[in-house]
């Protein structure tokens, strides 16, 4: 299916790419490592951290002390501020990549009294049914196939309440500020990636066909924008 959903215009077929980023690249590490640095930049100067960490918190469900995933979590700055955020909140802050799990183990994170280090896949977690009022993943579904996108909607909303999807919102205009944006954090190997993300970015008609279709029973949806440039999509199982 078309990132565009499946009645994406031609064009919207046409900006769309198969090119693999350097962050999907086991060949590239110097440049991987500098797009994560621009990313994490980028997060900071823009607000996104702080914002996509409201968000999470929103979708708790009022939990005094929420029970919060991050899947996908990178250099964990969003589980950084939820853990600022909110004096209750304990966070499985957690990656597929081993790598990016070392990093985060010998980090702030990994001796945080209210956060727990894991390697998790998101497409197939290993923890029981609701373990948690919320998952996130953030800037990460792009990465993924729609078979892949698919598993992790049904295992989000199997271990959560609500799986919370942060990533950029499927438009070209985006690229106009972003370019510039992803210079200067993060030169020409962020520019590379993400200018990638944005053509490969699941738009909104994307997933609510990938919601209906993911398990037995379809899934329940909302779909926003949010500043600055982001997809916002709350998943949560029906009855
Ligand atoms: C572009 S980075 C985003 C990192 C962070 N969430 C952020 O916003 O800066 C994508 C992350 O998704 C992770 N990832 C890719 N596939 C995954 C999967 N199946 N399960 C969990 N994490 C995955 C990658 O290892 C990488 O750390």
């Amino acid at each position: 299916m078309p990132r565009g959903g499946p009645g994406a215009s031609r064009l919207d077929r046409w900006y769309e790419t198969d090119r693999p980023e350097y962050l999907d690249r086991p060949d590239t590490p110097r440049e991987a490592a500098r797009v994560r640095r621009g990313l994490d930049r980028l997060h900071r100067l823009t607000g996104g951290y702080d914002r996509f960490a409201r968000w999470t918190l929103a979708h708790a469900g009022g939990a005094p002390a929420p029970r919060v995933l991050e899947l996908g979590a990178g250099g964990g700055g969003l589980s950084r501020r939820v853990l600022e955020r909110h004096p209750a909140a304990r966070v499985t802050v957690s990656d597929v990549d081993a790598g990016t799990v070392a990093a985060l183990r010998s980090g702030p994170l990994g001796a945080h009294p209210r956060a727990t280090v894991r390697r998790l896949d998101a497409t197939a977690v290993d923890a029981p049914d609701l373990a948690f009022d919320v998952a996130v993943f953030a800037a990460s579904l792009h990465h993924l196939p729609a078979d892949a996108v698919r598993a992790v909607l049904r295992e989000g909303t199997r271990v959560a309440g609500t799986l919370l999807l942060i990533d950029a919102w499927r438009s070209p205009w985006l690229c106009v500020p972003a370019v510039p944006l992803m210079f200067v954090t993060g030169g020409p190997a962020h520019v590379h990636d993400g200018l990638i993300s944005l053509r490969k970015a699941y738009g909104a008609a994307a997933l609510r066909e990938l919601a209906a279709t993911a398990g037995p029973a379809p899934l329940r949806l909302r779909v926003r924008f949010g500043l600055p440039g982001c997809l916002v999509a709350a998943v949560s199982a029906t009855g």
